[in-house]
């Protein structure tokens, strides 16, 4: 069942207290940005952000972008470099999203990065969607509320046709200013690179901070685009391998359900068998048993067999992509080496 909330009454607003409510209890509230209705979560709780993948039926762990009402919140979590904290001052709250590094007390989860060194942030021109953020105090991870492969919904009917049933509530703030998604600018690098083209024009950007890196340029430099192009991304120090049915004493077990027995060095990613669970340890459990598994003398994490339905196929995606042959070097250069991904 979900619920319709609204927030058009001042005075009054439940619809935003119970919304705030559902989130911090790490339910799934739909919820109008300006650019399209985002499917909201507690950014720093990882079963909730697992729920968000499961809901959308995504395939993959694609990072999500974290929502804040304010750009002092947003670089709590992330490192600002000077060039952001301009453009912060010049285009938030707006449809621009910036990805920095990860600040090293910040507390957007793992599953919510994919992993990766660096979080996406922004600061979205709704004023619901403002005043539900201020009131979690929390950052908010927020992919457009579709299925997975769907368009994007640019008002709560548009939520309702795709997630109605599979999410708690959606808040109707009524139809999106702006209806396409925000533009994304990678911030992390030497040079400022757009991942995607959205809300706020290259050109205006560029009025602000100078040239900026545009998608095909760094396409034709060979340079990695999104972080689920590179198949080895989310590899950790250990080779892995897949769907054992037996375990070596010198043998780092990653189980799910009832573990194989032998292994000395052991994280279960759901005792019970439950893939929300799991996908929410995921990469604390590659992490664990890669510096346990290491520290141990182990020569390899093994992986038991799990579903390749719901959630099971984005857990399978990213432990294929951790069993893959590594890219060389050259190939790889400008990716962030995959060891950061599970240290940082
Ligand atoms: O307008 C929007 O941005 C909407 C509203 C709801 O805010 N959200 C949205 O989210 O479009 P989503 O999940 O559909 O798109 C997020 C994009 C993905 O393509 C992902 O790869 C990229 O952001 N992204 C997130 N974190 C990243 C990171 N650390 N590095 C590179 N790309 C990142
Ligand atoms: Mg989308």
């Amino acid at each position: 069942m979900t619920d319709r909330l609204v927030a058009d009454d001042a005075e009054q607003p439940e619809g935003l207290i119970r919304a705030a409510e559902l989130l911090r209890d790490g339910r799934l509230v739909a919820f109008g940005t300006e650019t399209v209705y985002g499917l909201g979560a507690d950014a720093t709780n990882p079963l909730a952000v697992a729920r968000i993948f499961e809901a959308k039926e995504r395939p993959r762990f694609n990072p999500l972008i974290s929502h804040f009402p304010d750009s002092e919140s947003a670089f709590k979590q992330v490192v600002a470099t000077p060039l952001a904290r301009k453009l912060a001052e010049k285009f938030w709250p707006g449809p621009l999203t910036l990805v920095l590094p990860r600040h090293p007390d910040g507390e957007i989860c793992d599953l919510a990065a994919a992993g990766l060194p660096t979080a996406a942030v922004r600061v979205p021109a709704q004023d619901t969607a403002l005043a539900l953020l201020r009131a979690l105090g929390r950052p908010v991870a927020a992919p457009s509320a579709n299925r997975s492969g769907a368009v994007s919904p640019s008002d709560a009917d548009h939520v309702m046709d795709g997630l109605a049933g599979r999410i708690d509530a959606v808040l109707d703030t009524g139809p999106c200013a702006v209806g396409v998604e925000s533009t994304i600018l990678d911030l992390s690098g030497d040079t400022p690179r757009l991942l995607r083209p959205g809300g706020v024009t290259v050109e205006d950007i560029e009025t602000v901070i100078g040239p900026v890196e545009r998608h095909h340029d760094a396409r034709e430099a060979n340079a990695p685009i999104a972080p689920g192009m590179l198949t080895s991304h989310y590899a950790p120090g250990l080779p892995v391998a897949l769907d054992v049915r037996s375990v070596q004493p010198d043998e780092a077990l990653l189980a799910f359900g009832p573990p194989l027995t032998g292994a000395r060095v052991l994280w279960n990613l759901s005792e019970t068998g439950h893939l929300d669970e799991a996908a929410s340890r995921l990469f604390a459990g590659l992490r664990a048993l890669d510096r346990q598994g290491t520290q141990a003398g182990c020569s390899r994490i093994v992986v038991q067999p799990i579903p390749d339905t719901g959630l099971g196929l984005a857990i399978r995606d990213r432990l294929g992509r951790a069993a893959a042959p590594r890219p060389d070097a050259d190939a790889c250069q400008d990716a962030p080496s995959t060891q950061e991904h599970h240290v940082a």
